[in-house]
């Protein structure tokens, strides 16, 4: 399974913050937001990952990046998204990348406490389909949220006012290759953005969705109420190792799992 990271939008609802710079290089506690979702994948054992980035701030992620040796990689690729089509807009550049293989998607503000280990695993012998990690959340308003019923998942809405339940769907998904075709029949909605919502509704229709529950904790960090609390949740978790790359340790493979 291939690895894809999503680190392009506007990052609007953090000006003035990323008037200057692209939010996923924005300082969680002790590195850049990018590393966690790019170590999400490490650790679930995916090697061959693709950044997907856009704006004016490109370049500095090549510069930030390279060819990845601080998460143990020996190159990373990376794509380019013109605008901000929205989620399922940049994972459709993913297409000549995944070359037919599984991937398995992070949105750049995600971070998370423990493992897609287990997950990785059991979607590797999934034969078809998708597979969501859901986090049971307070604010389920904020995200896409599930409806679940005995044991499946019969319905996703994005951001609801009225959320039907408290799982949120976490910005991990795993697909298969068929992902790029449901993309290409997506149409904007109301926000002028291709949802990822829409992609899983798909997934849904076609009766090959499982999922799971994501442990530990999880945030995002797009807003500045969750930029704060992923940096607490970060500074204050107990496994925390030093950040990769960060001249005293952590330029291995080993050296840089976890948080
Ligand atoms: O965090 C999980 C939530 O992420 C899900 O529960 C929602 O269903 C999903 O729509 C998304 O909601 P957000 O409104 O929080 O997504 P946001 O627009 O903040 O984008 C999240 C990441 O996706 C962002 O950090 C980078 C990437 N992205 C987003 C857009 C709009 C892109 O790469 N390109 C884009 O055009």
């Amino acid at each position: 399974m291939k690895g894809v990271v999503l680190a392009g939008g506007t990052g609007s609802r953090l000006f003035p913050l990323t008037k200057i710079t692209n939010k996923h290089l924005l300082p969680i506690y002790d590195r850049p937001m990018i590393y966690f979702p790019i170590q999400t994948l490490v650790d679930a054992g995916i090697r061959d990952i693709l950044i997907v980035t856009g704006g004016r701030n490109s370049g500095d992620f090549l510069r930030l990046l390279a060819n990845g040796k601080q998460f143990g990689l020996n190159h990373i690729n990376y794509t380019y998204q013109e605008g901000e089509g929205g989620i399922a807009d940049a994972l459709g550049l993913a297409e000549h990348f995944a070359d037919g293989h599984k991937i398995c998607v992070v949105l750049g503000d995600n971070i998370i406490e423990g493992s897609i280990a287990a997950a990785a695993a059991r979607f590797r012998e999934q034969s078809l389909g998708a597979h969501l990690l859901l986090k049971e959340v307070p604010d389920a308003e904020r995200f896409g949220v599930a409806e679940v019923s005995d044991g499946a998942i019969v319905g996703i809405e994005e951001k609801p006012s009225e959320p039907k339940s408290n799982y949120a769907v976490t910005g991990i998904y795993m697909y298969d290759a068929t992902v790029f075709d449901k993309i290409k029949t997506l149409v904007p909605s109301h926000r002028g953005e291709l949802e990822i919502t829409d992609v899983n509704n798909a997934y849904l229709r076609e009766g090959s969705m499982t999922f799971s529950f994501l442990e530990g904790w999880w945030t995002d960090a797009g807003t500045f109420d969750s930029l704060l609390r992923a940096t607490n949740l970060v500074a204050q978790s107990t496994h925390r190792k030093p950040a990769p790359g960060n001249g005293t340790e952590g330029a291995t493979a080993e050296g840089a799992g976890g948080i």
